[in-house]
């Protein structure tokens, strides 16, 4: 049986230092990678760095600040990193950019809105997607793992917002349902160069929100009536990231508990 462990594989998370992203950063570290946290938060990003460090042992944490709409950014994480490693065995799409406006109810959402929010989050994740691919292409190896959601694939139970200042915004929808699809595209088109492209579909990730979201939402999930820790994610990733799923492309792995059943 291939190996599980992420020994020295050079793996770059985009968003690293947010909510999943600073889980995704530990899991790899205690797995033996080499982690590229690439993220614009870089206060969070450089405490992440020495945090993860402090907890598993494991020196090879860096943080680059990226946005990964700013291609001068990617040429400049990219350059650092083969500087530093020579390969870039893996890139997570992890990152959330988001406008000020973003996060409205259907009919407060404005069209500039919307579509600048597709381009920041779907046309950066192209973007970095573009380049880092020419990487990989140049290896003849590689492996990207977009990070979708459950609201991607299904549509949201708007019931589970009442009374609460939340909702589920149709461009959200919109981008991981698109980033769903685009999984498989770059699957079918990568697959020659040795790239395989995955997708992970998380449920509703446990982030203090209100209780009655909460206890709303959670009924819907089989596993436990409890929304996903982020620990809960890791898994699915460190076996996506490792030589086990060597033979596995162009799949969207749904972590959510069995919510969507
Ligand atoms: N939290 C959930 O319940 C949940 C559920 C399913 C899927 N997801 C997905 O998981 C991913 C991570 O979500 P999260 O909840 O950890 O979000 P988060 O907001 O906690 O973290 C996102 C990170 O992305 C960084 N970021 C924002 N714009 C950026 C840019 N232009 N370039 C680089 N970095 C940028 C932020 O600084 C932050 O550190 C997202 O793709 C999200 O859609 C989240």
């Amino acid at each position: 049986m291939k190996d599980h462990n992420l020994n020295d594989k050079v793996i770059v998370i985009t968003g690293g230092a947010g909510l999943i992203g600073r889980a995704f950063v530990q899991g790899c570290a205690e797995k033996g990678a080499r982690v590229i946290i690439a993220d614009v938060d870089e206060k969070e990003g450089q405490r992440l760095v020495k945090d993860v460090k402090g907890k598993t042992g494991n020196n090879e944490i860096i943080f680059i600040r990226c946005d990964i709409n700013n291609k001068d950014n990617i040429d400049g994480l990219i350059k650092a990193v083969i500087m530093k490693y020579g390969v870039i065995d893996a890139l997570v799409n992890n990152a959330y950019p988001r406008n000020r406006n973003y996060g409205k109810r259907f009919e407060d959402v404005r069209y500039e809105d919307f579509c600048e929010n597709i381009n920041i989050n779907l046309g950066g994740l192209f973007l970095v997607t573009k380049e880092i691919a020419d990487v990989m292409k140049k290896q003849k190896k590689g492996n990207i793992i977009n990070i979708a959601s459950i609201y991607g694939v299904f549509a949201p139970d708007f019931e589970v917002y009442k009374g609460t200042k939340m909702t589920m915004p149709i461009e959200y929808s919109a981008i991981k349902g698109a980033v769903v699809n685009m999984t498989r595209y770059l699957a079918s088109y990568l697959g020659k160069y040795n790239i395989r492209v995955n997708a992970i579909s998380p449920g509703g990730v446990f982030n203090n929100q209100p209780p009655g979201f909460v206890k709303r939402y959670s009924k819907k999930v089989v596993l436990g009536n409890r929304m996903a820790g982020t620990d809960d994610i890791c898994g699915v990733l460190a076996f996506l990231l490792s030589d086990q799923a060597g033979y596995i492309t162009g799949q969207n792995i749904i972590v959510d508990g069995g919510w969507s059943l």
